[in-house]
């Protein structure tokens, strides 16, 4: 039986550490028959340990989000390896440590700034870094959020970077439609990444988390998150652009 990605070449970013959202993905996308090239932050070294994880050899390119030289030689290194690309993943978020757990009346714009280039800006510079690599039929865009609906405790600066980032892929969407290219995002529950560790407390979302959610929620299974991400780069959700897709356990819908 083929896979739901057989024939597609995708990129993946954000592969840091095995429990990272992106290192699920690359390997569920593999394992669905596509053909990944991984970036790597801060250091190709720790991701080509990781990749050595996957089911297949995947070829990792160093990528600074905010470098506009890596930026802008990623075209030709991707176009050697796999010729053009069919999906994007953009699996990235930081936000400087006087911009997380609690301290968001005092934080210098300078922290904020940080968080915004990196976490929300990034996914249209990847995007368009990417763009010409993508064939004339069009291609997929999805990135991770934490639902930016609500204020949470401890995540501060975090917040509106990621309600930054879901307007950013609402506008990617907008733009980018009449090329066919999809731009979708995940709002996935807490899950205990090096991510979620740097924030102080977060720990204590995920208690909360399994006490409130529809479905069992388990912050050490990334899985679930990266089938989704999986499932939008591919050909079953071909007229959903512009959207986020709730990987939460329900946690969204509850009103109390
Ligand atoms: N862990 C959670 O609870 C959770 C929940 C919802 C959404 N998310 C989002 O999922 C995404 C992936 O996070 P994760 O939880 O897998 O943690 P992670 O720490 O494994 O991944 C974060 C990635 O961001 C990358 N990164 C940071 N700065 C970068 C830069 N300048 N250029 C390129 N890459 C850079 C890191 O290298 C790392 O691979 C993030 O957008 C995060 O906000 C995480």
């Amino acid at each position: 039986m083929s896979g739901i990605l057989e024939g597609k070449r995708i990129l993946i970013t954000g592969v840091l550490m095995e429990s990272s959202i992106a290192f699920h993905a690359a390997k569920l996308a593999q394992e669905q028959g596509a053909e990944v090239i991984l970036t790597a932050f801060p250091r190709p070294t720790l991701t080509e340990r990781i990749a050595r994880k996957l089911p297949k050899p995947a070829k990792v390119i160093e990528l600074d989000v905010t470098n506009e030289e890596h930026l802008a030689r990623l075209e030709q290194l991707v176009r050697d390896e796999l010729g053009g690309l069919d999906g994007v993943v953009h699996s990235i978020g930081f936000a400087p440590q006087d911009a997380l757990g609690g301290n968001f009346l005092n934080t210098p714009f300078e922290s904020v700034a940080t968080a915004m280039h990196v976490s929300a800006f990034s996914l249209k510079s990847l995007t368009m870094a990417c763009k010409p690599l993508f064939p004339h039929e069009g291609a997929a865009v999805v990135g991770l959020t934490f639902d930016a609906q609500f204020a949470w405790p401890q995540y501060d600066w975090m917040g509106p970077a990621k309600a930054a980032l879901e307007a950013t892929s609402r506008y990617l969407a907008r733009d980018l439609g009449k090329e066919n290219i999809r731009c979708n995002l995940v709002s996935a529950g807490p899950i205990g990444s090096m991510a979620a560790k740097s924030i102080p407390g977060f720990s204590d979302l995920a208690e909360v988390w399994n006490s409130r959610s529809m479905l069992e929620w388990d912050m050490s299974d990334p899985e679930p998150t990266g089938r989704a991400i999986v499932a939008l780069l591919s050909d079953w959700f071909p007229k959903t652009t512009g959207e986020i897709v709730h990987v939460d356990g329900g946690l969204h819908a509850m009103g109390a």
